[in-house]
């Protein structure tokens, strides 16, 4: 799976440091070709010998001590590296990462890289937990870093907690879905909708709802990292854009349906995760509405239903709706994919905790025209898109794909 990879493995300075040796050698067994960066910490728990003789390659520790003239070791490295692995990663290789540091081999070779980027954390549990730590985390999560979480155990400090390194069996698993993941959706075009529409009343006030546009920035961000082509509509959203794809920024629904209905026909496939106003005002002030009375009545009118259009106007797109439900979720969500010829519809039930508006999880069930096809267990925002755009991709390929 890896042959032909450039990886680069950083090792930085906690006891885990010795499981990189582990690492190395199932990368490069792999196929890999792997160049070991490590920082004078890490050196202190296992010899540079050791990764050198495993991975075959000098071993990088020093930013000054450049062993080829005709180039600079770390934009060198940087440059030729399909993806960069920093397993283990301590609480300080990962704030300087997230401050932008450039202080040894290390960091300077991730400033210096525009590959992807994989860390695997191992720390005592108070220390990953700490708030610092856990903003730094959140920090390089929204600028698309990925992780391996550490994992719960016996920890070298004495606790059983979570921050022990990941087994390295399973890095090298998630490096091998991440790497095969690029081609699931290989010159696929994907649009989706996020975030909640804003239906203006006056100039100053407007009706909305709670989507954050998490749900649908992390399946565009999923779709990128698959090698789709991916065009965002997005309404009103709190959360940081994902990187990589073409944003339209809309505010209401009309402008939602006209920023979709324009670019329908070039896509392949259709995710529709934004929360769409149902109503909108009928009447717009243009000047700041003024209070008179005790009561206000505002009336309003339908909007025409985005999802619902692109159903019937469907030829050879794969289809995708959202269901927010707070009862009976498998009759509203089977209604919804029939009265919309959805090819997928993915629901969840509202009310419960860990599930839709604003969260940084989610629990769906996803159905198709048969049924039930999949029920996710709570899952971050971003594995639930990851298996959806599995699940997606593992359609389109069994129907034989797009428009066949
Ligand atoms: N949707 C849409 N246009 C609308 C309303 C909803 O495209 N005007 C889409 C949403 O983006 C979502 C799906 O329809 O993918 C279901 O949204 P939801 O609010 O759950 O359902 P509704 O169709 O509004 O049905 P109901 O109000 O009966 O629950």
């Amino acid at each position: 799976m890896l042959t032909g990879k450039t990886i680069i493995l950083g090792i930085t300075g906690g006891i885990a440091a010795y499981k990189g040796a582990a690492l190395c050698s199932k990368l490069v067994q792999a196929g890999a070709r792997v160049h070991v960066i490590m920082t004078d910490s890490a050196t202190k728990f296992i010899t540079p010998l050791t990764l050198q003789t495993l991975s075959r390659n000098p071993v990088h520790i020093d930013t000054f001590d450049e062993r080829d003239p005709s180039v600079v070791s770390h934009i060198h490295l940087a440059d030729h590296a399909d993806l960069i692995v920093i397993a283990p990663a301590t609480a300080n290789a990962i704030a300087k990462l997230a401050g932008g540091h450039a202080d040894d081999m290390l960091s300077t070779t991730l400033l210096a890289a525009t590959c992807p980027v994989l860390v695997a954390p191992a720390m005592n549990v108070h220390m990953y937990e700490h708030p610092a730590v856990v903003s730094n985390l959140e920090l390089l999560a929204s600028r698309g870093v990925m992780f391996v979480e550490p994992g719960t155990g016996q920890l070298a400090c004495g606790y059983v907690a979570k921050g022990r390194l990941a087994e390295p069996e399973d890095i090298v698993t998630a490096i091998d879905s991440w790497f095969s993941r690029g081609n699931k959706l290989k010159g696929k075009r994907v649009l989706v909708t996020a975030g909640g529409t804003m239906e203006r009343l006056d100039p100053v006030r407007f009706l909305t709802n709670d989507s954050s546009g998490k749900m649908g920035f992390a399946i565009a961000e999923a779709a990128v990292l698959m090698g789709a082509d991916v065009t965002l509509v997005a309404g009103r959203t709190t959360a940081a854009l994902p990187a990589g794809v073409k944003v339209i920024r809309v505010e209401s629904a009309q402008e939602m349906l006209e920023a979709v209905t324009g670019r329908y026909d070039d896509m392949d496939i259709v995710i529709k995760a934004a929360a769409v106003a149902d109503y909108r005002a009928v009447h717009v002030s243009g000047q700041k509405l003024k209070k008179n009375g005790e009561k206000l009545t505002l009336e309003l009118a339908r909007t025409v239903d985005i999802l619902e259009t692109l159903g019937q106007r469907k030829h050879h797109q794969f289809l995708v709706g959202f269901a927010a439900e707070t009862e009976q979720v498998e009759h509203y969500a089977m209604d919804k994919l029939r009265r919309k010829n959805c090819d997928l519809i993915v629901a969840n039930d509202v009310s419960m905790e860990g599930a839709g508006f604003n969260g940084d999880t989610n629990i769906v069930q996803v159905f198709g025209p048969d049924g039930l096809v999949e029920s996710m267990p709570m899952l971050t925002k971003r594995e639930t898109a990851n298996r959806l755009l599995e699940l997606i991709a593992q359609r389109i390929a069994a129907s034989g794909g797009i428009g066949e």
